[in-house]
């Protein structure tokens, strides 16, 4: 089948982050790059423009993509400190700017901003069965594993279903809908899955007008005595919706797919469109990057690196890194294959300075503390220029808060509509 452009609805990108603090570069390599690369990407050339002598590249973007800040959820948690909310968003959006989010290209905005956000949670919270809610892992982890805050709230068990209105708000029926994130958030795409098809079951769900009619009464008859309709099958014409709004609501509650293995040939009277998308995950691939000290990245560990860091501060930071704990003394061989600095050097450095690293580390012909400065030489060579965007915005606070405006101003609008 041949499909054309103007046939084919353009792929929906959908992520975002909570405002909890400044991003370093874990959340750089686990997430943003990503949502630039999907922002700047762009339709093979000749689909789009086939009817021109074919361009090198097109410059039509292969998706529309939504960045936001999810200020609400940063709530779900903070709720007894809230004082730090409002800057933390100001500093995220420098952080997207300074990496490379473009507002020209992508929407991005802030999850408060758009009170269709809540209203859209209000109403899958009526459809999400609790049970599903205490089996997300990432909650019971979190009540096992924090202390210093009481989850046991409302708000916290659920997270996961505001972050379901937060990507299903961007359905487009007829387009995909992709959630770029990381492993850690599988489990919510996942989850909001399952909602979405519970809440397309209830209110995409209909019968149809030849159920009711003389020459199909077999299947209509199973219905009627599956619910203990009996007798319903011989309903007069102001009975019949009645009949119709009571089976609907049976099915329903039943289950769509229940009753369609127990009743035969009910299939082909009824219609389920998708009212909202079902969203794919879009997996993350990131190379391991472990936190100075070789723990996960963590600003509470005060092993990150931000995107802000300045030169000496990196210095400092990597200086101290944990190495191969079998390279005792410099004299030792070690495996960079083990160590969080050759992890760190595998983002950073150049291709020659990478079979430096391994080659000395393995003969013991560097020492640790050489390995680290070239890394971070290199790091910083790297960082150099989104600091630099970072420190202009940081100079600009009034236009970044017309970035954020106008983002939320052009999402609500398609919030709207669904
Ligand atoms: N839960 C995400 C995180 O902690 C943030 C988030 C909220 C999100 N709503 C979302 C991510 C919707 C993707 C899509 O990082
Ligand atoms: Fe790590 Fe480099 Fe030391 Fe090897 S030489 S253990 S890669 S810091």
């Amino acid at each position: 089948m041949v499909i054309t452009a103007a046939e084919e609805k353009k792929s929906r990108v959908l992520s975002g982050m909570r405002p909890t603090g400044r991003l370093h570069i874990g959340h750089y390599f686990g997430a943003l790059q990503n949502w630039v690369r999907l922002q700047n990407e762009v339709l093979p050339a000749g689909r789009v423009v086939a009817q021109h002598a074919a361009p090198l590249q097109s410059q039509e973007p292969a998706y529309e993509c939504f960045y936001f800040i999810a200020d609400w959820h940063a709530l779900t948690s903070d709720y007894a400190d809230t004082s730090g909310v409002a800057e933390n968003t100001l500093q995220i959006m420098i952080d997207y700017l300074a990496a490379g989010l473009d507002p020209a290209k992508s929407v991005i905005f802030q999850q408060s901003a758009i009170p269709e956000h809540a209203e859209l949670h209000l109403l899958l919270s009526m459809v999400t069965p609790l049970g599903w809610l205490e089996r997300v892992p990432t909650y019971k982890e979190a009540l096992e594993n924090v202390k210093d805050k009481d989850l046991h709230t409302y708000g916290f068990l659920g997270y996961p279903v505001l972050q379901c209105g937060d990507i299903v708000m961007y359905s487009e029926p007829g387009a995909q809908l992709f959630v770029p994130v990381g492993e850690d958030q599988v489990s919510h795409v996942e989850i909001s899955r399952e909602i979405v098809r519970r809440f397309n079951s209830f209110y995409g769900f209909s019968l149809r007008e030849q159920l009711f009619e003389k020459q199909h009464r077999e299947v209509l008859g199973w219905l009627c005595a599956k619910f203990g309709f009996w007798g319903a099958t011989e309903f007069t014409p102001e009975q019949k919706p009645l009949l119709r709004a009571e089976l609907t609501a049976r099915i329903t509650q039943a289950g769509v797919k229940n009753i369609s293995e127990q009743v035969p040939n009910f299939g082909s009277f009824f219609d389920l469109i998708d009212v909202l998308t079902e969203p794919d995950v879009m997996l993350t691939k990131t190379p391991r990057i472990p936190g100075a000290d070789g723990r996960k990245m963590s600003k509470s560990y005060g092993n990150a690196i931000t995107l802000s860091e300045s030169d000496a501060d990196i210095r400092a930071k990597t200086k101290v890194m944990v190495t191969d704990p079998a390279r005792k003394r410099r004299s030792d061989p070690g495996n960079p294959d083990v160590c969080p600095v050759y992890d760190w050097h595998k983002l950073f450095s150049t291709k020659e300075t990478l079979q430096w690293a391994a080659e000395g580390c393995r003969t013991a012909g560097i020492g640790c503390i050489e390995c680290k400065a070239k890394m971070a030489d290199h790091l910083i060579e790297w960082i150099a220029p989104i600091r630099e965007r970072r420190l202009y915005y940081e100079g600009q606070r009034k236009l970044v808060k017309d970035i954020i405006q106008d983002g939320s101003v052009r999402a609500r609008r398609i919030a709207q509509k669904t």
